[in-house]
């Protein structure tokens, strides 16, 4: 499912009412030599897409966040003339916005559906999440027009601004649309003249259409959208401020033994998920722990990049398992390649340590660099 057909409800539809899928059976050395050729076949491409798409894994991080997401989602269920509460998710690019925001639009979805039924009271489809997703030069005509586009609405093609919007209020409340959810705002230029009317566009909407927005976004405190800048305030854009709660999104720490043991937990969720014949218990969360640390510096996003190119590595190339040998060969992010060095410097000098229950200074037995 890539990002363009999530611009539309189709898109959209497919992503919610997707059957889980079911992970393929872990094989032993044995039985995968006797596969024959198609049957390998068969086997190599069903784990190559099982290892592509593995998650979204409920870390700390995602059950935290959706947790505050539903108590203001559910708390914006005011009557129709309160301006509802926005909700920004910003943090650092990677550290999974876009996956925690669907994660939590897909139940909401479910869960209004059930609450609500299919239809609405006047017989039309429900869609209780509209997603609009921002490119570089979208202004408030496209933002409007994104919306239409969602729902395939035909007066997308041709009117003014104002009709965009107009229309955009009909499909919103005669879907029973609930939660809009905007991704990677920092698309927006705020400073210049469309920043402010963009902002003035997200309060009309709040005031006007009975949604909870959801922004994600990187830096969007530093960059202006509650008001409050580096380089002073802006009085229209902090009405948005006022409105809006920041939500984070963290990356993996390992100073505490608390934090250590949720890296551990990741390590282990992951691992069991994996379906390479050569698995053994412990292959990440032991004799990996330090090294894909240092290769992801704890960033979600690199993590699983890297672990996706390893499986697919280790399935192509026979080695069935992920070692520290084989995961040299894969590439990373520039980011987290950038950070690696001072990282692992720190790990194998014993400055540090990601393992729970290792005292910081010893060296752990299974510590490989
Ligand atoms: N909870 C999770 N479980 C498994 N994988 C995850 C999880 N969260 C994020 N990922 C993976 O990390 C990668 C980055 O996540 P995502 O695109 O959601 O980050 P983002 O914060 O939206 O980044 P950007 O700022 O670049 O838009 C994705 O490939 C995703 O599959
Ligand atoms: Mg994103």
């Amino acid at each position: 499912m890539d990002s363009l057909t999530l611009a539309r409800k189709e898109g959209w539809r497919a992503l919610v009412e997707a059957a889980p899928r079911d992970q393929p059976e872990q094989l032993t050395r044995v039985q995968l030599k006797a596969l024959g050729s198609k049957a390998l076949a068969d086997y190599n491409k069903s784990r190559r897409i099982w290892h592509a798409n593995l998650g979204p894994i409920k870390t700390p991080q995602l059950v935290e966040l959706h947790e505050d997401l539903w108590d203001i989602v559910d708390s914006n269920e005011q009557d129709g003339d309160k301006a509802k509460g926005a909700i920004a998710v910003d943090a650092f690019p990677g550290l999974g916005k876009t996956t925690a925001a669907l994660a939590f639009a897909k139940q909401f979805h479910l869960r209004e559906i059930t609450e609500k039924g299919p239809v609405t009271a006047d017989g039309h489809e429900r869609w209780p999440v509209c997603r609009v997703g921002l490119t570089g030069n979208t202004g408030m005509k496209d933002f409007n027009r994104a919306m239409l586009e969602f729902f395939g609405h035909p007066g997308a093609a041709r009117g003014t601004t104002s009709q965009f919007a107009h229309r955009a209020l009909d499909c919103a409340v005669s879907c029973g649309v609930r939660l809009l959810i905007v991704d990677d705002l920092h698309f927006l230029t705020w400073r210049n003249r469309s920043g402010v009317e963009i902002s003035n566009h997200f309060k009309y909407i709040a005031n006007e259409f009975p949604v909870t927005m959801l922004f994600t976004g990187v830096n969007l405190g530093r960059r202006g959208l509650f008001g409050e800048t580096d380089s002073g305030g802006d009085i229209v854009l902090a009405q948005t401020g006022r409105r809006t709660t920041t939500l984070g999104l963290e990356p993996f720490l390992v100073s505490t033994e608390a934090q250590r043991r949720e890296w551990r937990s990741m390590l282990l969720a992951i691992e069991q998920r994996l379906v390479l014949t050569e698995k053994y218990p412990g292959m990440l969360a032991d004799d990996l722990s330090d090294y894909l640390f240092a290769r992801s510096t704890g960033h979600i996003g690199s993590l699983m990049t890297l672990i996706n190119r390893g499986c697919q590595r280790a399935v192509r190339t026979g080695t069935e398992r992920l070692d520290v040998e084989l995961m040299d060969r894969v590439k990373n992010d520039a980011a987290s390649e950038a950070a690696r060095k001072e990282m692992t410097a720190a790990l194998s000098g014993g400055k540090m340590t990601t393992k729970p229950g290792v005292k910081r200074g010893t060296r752990p037995a299974t510590a490989r660099r």
